[in-house]
């Protein structure tokens, strides 16, 4: 294969199941095309010259990407880069970028990585952006790289807890993450029978109403009722009643803000109940693809060549309605998130 259409492939951002997968599939598809393929590691540190050659970049083989297809984690590596808002160093990758051949790139990320592809599109680089956050923030698609595997995560977890809370009669606080993005939270409720659900989307929400809420439960028979949470939500309580109800626990955890543990123990202060509290974590984010992100990300792939291929940049790839499209990045970027309130409300109402 000549260098003539190099092309290249980062993961930036949090890591999230499936961009193995999508690197995987890049890297089929490119091999298809006759376009040999760069692997650039740490996000874009790989492009900035941080790093030794060998820690920035490498050359895909069919060979190294068949043996991480499946496995969780990026194999690339995945980082933040401070230094990449910066003009001087995005024209700094795309100077490295030309100097090492490649006629175009592409990003696996969340928005952030999307606005640093769209400023190397408009020094010139050709992007293509392949939505890979778990936290499913991008509106302008219905699903992302990892929102699927991490959602399923969740699920198993909250059955398993829903089974020891169900024998011994006590409520459980589940905090998951989804960074400001409430849809982890919405799904996995939905998925599990969870009682209460708390989203970051709704402002002002009170402590009072959720241990309201608890104690009507209880009151109806309802003795072990999950409590989801969105790690997001701490910040759009209402903050009169932290203030209120916390001020017993400061002394017990001196110098922690609200937290799982903290929600629990104020629920178990104002309902009675002995009320236990979980946070989920970073499994979430660490776990094998389920089948429906890892067929996402072979679509993906497959799209990103193509356009590549042609010579078309600038655009990201998403799924509306389960069918892959693609759309340019600025406009993706514009669509502001919307929250599915009647999922909240109904979840709340049950
Ligand atoms: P995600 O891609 O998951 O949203 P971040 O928001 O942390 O994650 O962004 C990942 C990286 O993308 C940042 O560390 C930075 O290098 C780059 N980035 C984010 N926003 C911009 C921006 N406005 N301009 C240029 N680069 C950006
Ligand atoms: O964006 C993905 C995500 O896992 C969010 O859900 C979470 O808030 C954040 O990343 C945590 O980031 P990190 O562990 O990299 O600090």
């Amino acid at each position: 294969m000549s260098s003539k259409n190099r092309i290249a492939v980062l993961t930036s951002g949090g890591d999230s199941p499936g961009m193995n997968a999508a690197v995987m599939e890049v890297a089929r598809f490119a091999a298809k095309a006759g376009m040999p393929l760069i692997g650039i590691k740490r996000g874009y540190n790989g492009l900035i010259g941080k790093y030794s050659p060998q820690d920035s970049y490498t050359e895909m083989s069919i060979d190294t990407v068949l043996d991480i297809a499946d496995l969780p984690g990026t194999y690339l590596r995945t980082a933040r880069c401070e230094e990449f808002y910066q003009p001087e160093y995005q024209e700094k990758a795309v100077r490295f970028l030309r100097s090492i051949n490649v006629a175009g790139l592409v990003v696996i990320g969340g928005d952030g990585s999307y606005k640093g592809a769209q400023r190397l599109c408009e020094l010139g680089m050709p992007c293509i952006g392949i939505p890979g956050t778990i936290d499913n923030d991008l509106e302008y698609s219905e699903t992302s790289l990892g929102f699927d595997t991490a959602v399923n995560v969740c699920m198993d977890a909250v059955r398993a807890i829903r089974a020891t809370s169900r024998s011994h009669d006590r409520p459980a606080v589940v905090e998951v993450m989804g960074r400001n993005c409430g849809d982890i939270a919405m799904q996995t409720a939905m998925s599990t029978g969870s009682e209460v659900l708390i989203v970051p989307e709704v402002k002002n929400w009170k402590i009072e109403d959720v241990s309201k809420r608890l104690s009507e439960l209880h009151r109806r028979g309802n003795t072990r009722a999950t409590v989801i949470i969105a790690e997001g939500a701490y910040q759009t309580m209402k903050p009169f009643d932290v203030y209120d109800y916390l001020k017993d626990f400061t002394q017990v955890f001196p110098g922690e803000g609200i937290s799982a543990r903290r929600l629990a123990h104020v629920l178990k202060y104002k309902t009675g109940m002995e009320v236990r509290y979980n946070i989920i974590g970073y499994v979430q984010r660490g776990h094998e693809p389920t089948a429906q992100d890892a067929a996402f990300a072979f679509e993906s792939g497959s799209m990103a060549v193509e356009l590549l291929r042609n010579g078309i940049g600038n655009e990201v790839i998403g799924m509306r309605r389960g069918r892959i499209f693609h759309m340019p990045i600025d406009k993706a970027l514009k669509i502001r998130p919307r929250f599915k309130r009647h999922i909240y409300q109904l979840v709340n109402s049950l």
